[in-house]
């Protein structure tokens, strides 16, 4: 992944990190990415890796790069939660991990900057040494509905900009999470997010001191209204909600963000697809009549998203290189 972010901050540009649970998932990526000829950052949560197994998830993925050889592809952990989660995703064969040290292994409690240095250095230590990339975050993003985040709203535990600075000189990490106002989930702001809601000055200022760290977005679902009314229409129940506009998401990337995360988007698109074909035609109950539509929604808001983040295009810009020798690259930066 470093080499794919060091190439996006070359061409000025961000490079969307969607999360998989399954076969369909993926697809939905990779045919998004041949369209659009694009990189990509295919990210699994601890709960996607439990929920295919681990081995699915390997399996699926060296398929998917047999399928498409010519689509540059990451495999990334998100949220590791410790050490050893992160020491077990390189074993598998991640290209990329995240150590999210910001809060404790509970995924729940705000740690201190110390526990996050300590934890975080460990995995740049063992990860480097195999090639691997490794994401870190400081500060906490808001949510608890999927599961990870200290359930406090957004706003709580901001990045302090020049922690941020000591935090990356310490760690000797690739790419850095921030929070900056934004949350997981389809629950973000109660409104259209304005510079109180969703601190896009404080990004600003991270970039400032930070010129050369690739920054990432998290929680950076727009969560658009079609996708909200398809899931109501068809029976769903969501609450009105407001999630992260594509616009600034583009002042992130005009501003050293390079990773942008979005996995709920894709969540409604794939239901309310689903919900649309159990309404209409409740007869059906062939999996493949309702996976189909939901596999073509999502590949749909992917390539969207590629576009508008200017990843398209960019698939042929490079050969990737492999992990061994990106391993030296790192001693020598170390030595
Ligand atoms: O960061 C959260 C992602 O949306 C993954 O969520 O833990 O439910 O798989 P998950
Ligand atoms: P969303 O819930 O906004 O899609 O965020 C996903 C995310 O940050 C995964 O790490
Ligand atoms: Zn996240």
């Amino acid at each position: 992944m470093r080499q794919l972010l060091d190439e996006a901050a070359k061409g000025g540009y961000g490079v969307g990190a969607f999360n998989v649970n399954n076969m369909e998932q993926i697809q939905s990526i990779m045919e998004a990415a041949r369209e659009t000829k694009s990189p990509v950052i295919i990210q699994a949560s601890r709960g996607a890796r439990a929920y295919s197994q681990d081995r699915f998830l390997y399996h699926l993925m060296i398929a998917a790069t047999e399928i498409y050889p010519e689509i540059p592809t990451v495999l990334h952990l998100d949220h590791g939660n410790s050490v050893e989660t992160c020491k077990s995703a390189i074993e598998m064969g991640f290209t990329s991990v995240m150590m999210d040290g910001s809060l404790m292994a509970d995924g729940k409690t705000p740690s201190s900057f110390e526990y996050n240095v300590d934890v975080t250095r460990q995995v740049v230590e063992l990860a480097h040494a195999k090639g691997v990339t490794v994401e870190g975050e400081i500060g906490c993003l808001g949510g608890i509905e999927d599961g990870h985040g200290a359930g406090l709203d957004g706003l709580s535990h901001l990045t302090d900009p020049e922690q941020a600075v000591e935090f990356v000189k310490q760690t000797g990490l690739d790419a850095l999470a921030i929070a900056i106002g934004t949350s997981h989930g389809a629950y973000k702001f109660s409104s259209k997010p304005t510079g109180e809601t969703l601190k896009m000055q404080r990004l600003i200022e991270i970039h400032k001191r930070l010129p050369n760290t690739h920054l990432v977005m998290h929680g950076s679902s727009s969560v658009p209204k079609d996708l909200q009314d398809i899931i109501n229409q068809y029976g769903g129940k969501l609450k009105p909600t407001w999630g992260v506009p594509v616009e600034e998401i583009q002042l992130g990337i005009k501003n050293g963000v390079r990773k942008i995360n979005v996995d709920t988007d894709n969540r409604l698109a794939i239901t309310g697809a689903i919900r649309k074909v159990f309404m209409e035609k409740p007869e059906e109950f062939d999996p493949r009549s309702y996976l189909k539509p939901a596999r073509e929604a999502m590949k749909k808001v992917v390539a969207l998203r590629m576009t508008q983040f200017g990843q398209a295009g960019h698939a042929s810009d490079y050969t990737p290189i492999p992990l061994a020798e990106m391993a030296k690259r790192y001693e020598t930066v170390a030595a």
